[in-house]
């Protein structure tokens, strides 16, 4: 058993969410409790493409494309956040991994992504059915990382497949296994396969199992352990649930979702969060309330992040972080002067 999989033991964890997954969302779930937090899927090439730019004003480390944010790391999220990468390439996965060194505490690779787009580019699901690719990239990237590479996959349409890859990527060095316990062309309302993860959890013993796909069926925090338990795995990863409601990470109970807003909007004032991801997730976290509450209202005609906070009585949040940076901003630029 190796050290690098100890980050993956007995852990409750933030599932990657692409517009979802970024600092506000998972320094919320890291504060509320969970254990580790996933990057939304991040395609290789962008990262490739990316410049590193230490953020004085928000003491973050940025990579960055022009004006698009592509990764922000927050300090607070040192040690416990993990790049989730779409490749379809063994040499690109390298290269992110070599750019990205330890930044963050892991590198996983989506393998469950159904959408067309990954599948055309051969990544996500589609690399599901080519075990020789899998083993090129996690080898590739296992070579080049400075820390744990782990995989995320679904479970195949038949149970003996699904076993024969899982050994196929144990023997890869990986650190942890991430299944989702649906078929690729699966969503929901079907059920989430716990026999079939249950049955990767006691095939693969020398690493971690990470079960995810139990959104609907998790109301409260204690339903995390229940799932972890009933799936004999080690770790559980939560996705739509976190994002509707993201105190669910909430040992003392899961709170009202204007107040999960409210937390929201703190850090994405605080990381200077764009107008539409912050929007996204408001929305996510309001639900039907979008249509029903004059604050739901308000955020779906909101035009900029001052207006949503504005929705939510919070202008002076806006107007705290906004005034720190620009003094962080103005005082680095005295110390250039000098
Ligand atoms: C996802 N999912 C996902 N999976 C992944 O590996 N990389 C990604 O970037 C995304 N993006 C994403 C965005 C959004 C909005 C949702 C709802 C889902 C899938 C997700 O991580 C998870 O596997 C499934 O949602 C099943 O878990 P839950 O939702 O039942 O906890």
């Amino acid at each position: 058993m190796s050290e690098l999989s100890d980050l993956y033991r007995n852990k409750k964890i933030l599932a990657p969410m692409v517009r979802a997954g970024r600092t506000p969302l998972r320094l919320l779930c890291l504060k509320y409790g969970a254990d580790l937090c996933y990057t939304e899927e991040i395609v290789d090439k962008k990262l490739i493409e990316a410049t590193r730019v230490v953020n004085e004003a928000l003491g973050t480390i940025d990579y960055r494309n022009g004006d698009e944010i592509i990764l922000r790391l927050a300090p607070e999220e040192k040690g416990r956040c993990i790049l989730q990468i779409g490749t379809n390439c063994g040499e690109k996965a390298a290269k992110v991994a070599q750019i990205i060194g330890d930044d963050v505490a892991g590198i996983d690779v989506n393998m469950g992504c159904p959408k067309p787009f990954s599948i055309h580019c051969g990544m996500g699901a589609a690399l599901l059915t080519q075990t020789e690719k899998i083993i090129n990239i996690l080898t590739s990237l296992k070579a080049a990382a400075r820390v744990p590479v782990t995989c995320k996959i679904r479970v195949l349409d038949n149970r003996e497949d699904t076993i024969k890859l899982v050994k196929e990527i144990e023997k890869c060095g990986v650190s942890a296994l991430g299944v989702h316990g649906r078929r690729r062309d699966e969503r929901q309302p079907d059920q989430c396969r716990v026999e079939e993860i249950r049955e990767v959890a006691r095939t693969i013993t020398t690493i971690p199992v990470i079960a995810n796909g139990f959104s609907g069926e998790i109301e409260e925090f204690s339903d995390i352990e229940k799932w972890r338990s009933s799936t004999e795995t080690s770790s559980l990863m939560i996705a739509r649930k976190a994002l509707s409601n993201p105190s669910i990470f909430r040992e003392e109970g899961v709170l009202d979702k204007y107040e999960d807003i409210a937390n929201f909007l703190e850090l994405a004032c605080q990381y200077d969060e764009s107008y539409t991801m912050t929007k996204y997730v408001v929305q996510r976290i309001l639900g039907g309330d979008q249509e029903h509450d004059p604050r739901g209202k308000a955020t779906v005609a909101a035009g900029s992040v001052l207006e949503i906070c504005r929705a939510f009585g919070k202008e002076e949040v806006y107007n705290k972080w906004r005034d720190e940076r620009k003094k962080k901003q103005s005082k680095k630029r005295a110390r250039v002067d000098d």
